[in-house]
C-alpha cells in the first residue's frame, strides 16, 4: 500500500468509527461522530504544519512560543465532505473554506463537477480536501486536479474510509498528496460502494 497512506492508530478513532458503521446509528449521532472523527484526524494530519517563533506576555512575564505560519484552506467535497468541516473549524478557527461540488455518476462512477467558486489566484498555503469516502478515488482526484490548476502549493486528503482501489488510484494520480483516514476497508463492490464500509455517507448524514 502507498507510503502516503496514514491510517489513524488512535483508539478513539477506532471506537468512533465502529459506532459510525453501525446500521442502528441514527442521523444525529452519525453527524456527531463524523464531526468528532474529523477533529481527531485533523489533529494527526496537521502534525507537520509550519510554525514561526513568537513572544507571548504571560501574567508573570514574557515566554517564547510559536504561532502557525500557514494559511489553511478546507476544501469539502459536496455533499458528504460538509460533515467534516465543523469539527476541524473548532480546532482551526482561522481556516478558509472553499467548497467544491462533485457528484458521482451512478452508471459510470465518474465524478461530475457542479460547483466551483475558487477565486482566480490561490489564497491558502495548505489545502485539506475533505471527503469521508475514498471509493474509486475519482472524486478526490478530480478535486485535487482542480486545486493544482488553481495553484494550491500543498494539498492533503482527509477522509474516514478508503477502499484499496481508491488509495491506489489517488496515489498514482497525485503521489505528492498524503492521505489521512480512519480505516482502510476490504474492497469496492460492483456498484462502487466500500465494503464493509458504512453505507452512503451523504445519505446517512443528511437523512436522504
Ligand atoms: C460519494 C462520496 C465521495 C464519492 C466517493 O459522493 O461522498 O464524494 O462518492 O466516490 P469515488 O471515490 O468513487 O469518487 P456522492 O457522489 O454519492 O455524492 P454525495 O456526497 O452528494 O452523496
Amino acid at each position: 500500500m502507498s507510503s502516503n497512506l496514514h491510517i489513524s492508530p488512535h483508539p478513539l478513532v477506532k471506537h468512533k468509527l465502529t459506532l459510525l458503521r453501525d446500521v442502528a446509528t441514527d442521523h444525529r449521532l452519525f453527524r456527531e461522530l463524523v464531526r468528532e472523527l474529523a477533529l481527531l484526524l485533523c489533529y494527526e494530519a496537521t502534525v507537520d504544519l509550519a510554525l514561526q517563533p513568537s513572544i507571548v506576555n504571560t501574567p508573570m512575564g514574557q515566554a517564547s512560543g510559536w504561532q502557525s505560519s500557514e494559511i489553511i484552506g478546507l476544501v469539502p467535497v459536496l455533499r458528504a465532505g460538509l460533515g467534516l468541516v465543523d469539527g476541524i473549524q473548532e480546532l482551526l478557527p482561522a481556516v478558509q473554506v472553499w467548497h467544491i461540488g462533485l457528484y458521482r455518476d451512478e452508471a459510470t462512477l465518474r465524478p461530475v463537477e457542479y460547483y466551483n467558486k475558487l477565486p482566480e489566484a490561490p489564497t491558502v498555503q495548505v489545502c485539506l480536501v475533505l471527503d469521508p469516502m475514498l471509493a474509486t478515488g475519482g472524486s478526490a482526484i478530480a478535486t485535487i486536479d482542480i486545486l493544482k490548476r488553481w495553484g494550491a502549493p500543498r494539498i492533503k486528503y482527509l477522509g474516514i474510509l478508503a477502499a484499496p482501489e481508491g488509495v491506489d488510484a489517488l496515489s498514482k494520480a497525485h503521489p505528492d498528496v498524503p492521505m489521512h483516514i480512519a480505516e482502510l476497508d476490504e474492497r469496492l463492490n460492483d456498484i462502487g460502494f466500500i465494503v464493509p464500509g458504512l453505507g452512503d455517507a451523504g445519505d446517512r448524514m443528511f437523512g436522504t
